[in-house]
């Protein structure tokens, strides 16, 4: 027989993304109306295990929907990737009468989410992430806030490279995935973009496209280079001593995280922390709420981290016919 919630704790963990806020809040909401309790856990796991545990009702998560960041705050938490973590963790739920979790976060919160799941506490995970690089969804929470920000900065940025006839390498994040450059390289129609799953490290066919860009008289040459590829600081140097080119490097770093999120992230946060709540109602452990070829679905935790997910081919052969 199915276990019994009563009781549901909620937690942000991993980097932080705009539209946590709306997922906690759809699930204190959801769960409340399904006549629940919410406990939510502070500062991800490591407040787990620190018990900073609170009772959240429905006005906790009022004025929330429209703010970046998350009212739970969030952290990594080493502790938590030890076995015995993870069973203080365990019974750290039992005693304040957590019989669920909903983890929002990445790919490595929902293997501490698989861990407490085989210590008997329920877990779903909600995908919450700006680099889109969770493999079993099409969609994560605060990547189109993220590509939002970062297109604005780099419109900026194109402005004044333009003026001075600039190349402009500008680093986006995405840790060791490539979505984050690919769709800002789209967006912001640059000249070239640099995949941690594409890029081939011939510096000397960036250079040669920076030079020919320069005989047609391109004014600009803006580069996408995403985080896994790194060193932009040192792959400017490189390029202005080989192309004659002024060129600048700029790192948009932490503020792609944060800000209100769009509509989007809004609407997926909202109708995945509902979801989370529904199938943790529904008795299910160990599973990861997704959106899938126009569905919102979930996966087995297991199954999901198994999987893997590319940048969509189609997207990155445009990037290089439309300079
Ligand atoms: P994200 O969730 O964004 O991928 P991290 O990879 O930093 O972020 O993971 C967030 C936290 O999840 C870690 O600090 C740790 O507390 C927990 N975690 C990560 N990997 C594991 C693991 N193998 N077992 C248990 N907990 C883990
Ligand atoms: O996972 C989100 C992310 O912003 C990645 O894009 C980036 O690699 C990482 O987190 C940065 O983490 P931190 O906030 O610890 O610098």
């Amino acid at each position: 027989m199915a276990k019994e919630i009563n009781t549901i704790g909620v937690l942000t963990s991993g980097g932080d993304a705009p539209g946590m806020n709306a997922a906690i809040r759809a699930v204190v909401r959801q769960a409340i109306s399904k006549g629940k309790k919410v406990k939510g856990i502070k500062r991800g796991y490591a407040g787990l295990l620190n018990e900073e545990i609170i009772d959240m009702d429905a006005k906790s998560v009022s004025d929330t929907i429209s703010r970046g960041g998350t009212i739970l705050q969030t952290a990594r938490c080493m502790e938590f990737v030890t076995a015995e973590g993870q069973q203080k963790g365990a019974e750290i739920c039992k005693k304040h009468g957590i019989d669920g979790i909903i983890v929002i976060g990445g790919d490595g919160s929902f293997q501490g989410a698989q861990k407490l799941a085989n210590l008997g506490i329920n877990t779903v995970g909600v995908p919450g992430t700006i680099d889109l690089d969770i493999a079993c969804t099409d969609y994560t929470i605060g990547f189109d806030t993220a590509i939002n920000t970062a297109m604005e900065a780099i419109d900026k940025i194109r402005d004044t490279s333009t003026s001075h006839e600039r190349c402009s390498i500008i680093e986006v994040m995405g840790r060791g995935a490539g979505h984050i450059a690919l769709w800002c390289g789209l967006a912001n129609g640059a000249e070239d973009i640099l995949l941690p799953e594409k890029y081939d490290f011939d510096e000397q066919k960036l250079i040669d496209h920076i030079i020919e860009n320069r005989k047609r008289g391109k004014q600009h040459h803006i580069i996408i280079n995403a985080e896994g590829i790194g060193h932009s600081q040192s792959m400017a140097k490189r390029i202005e001593a080989a192309t004659g080119v002024e060129t600048r490097a700029a790192i948009l770093g932490h503020m792609q995280r944060g800000g209100s999120p769009t509509c989007k992230d809004r609407v997926y946060a909202t109708t995945m922390g509902a979801y989370a709540v529904d199938i943790l109602c529904e008795g299910k452990s160990n599973r990861v709420v997704a959106h899938k070829n126009g569905d919102f679905v979930d996966f087995d935790i297991d199954e999901a981290l198994a999987m893997k997910k590319g940048v969509p081919e189609y997207m990155f052969a445009i990037s290089k016919s439309l300079v």
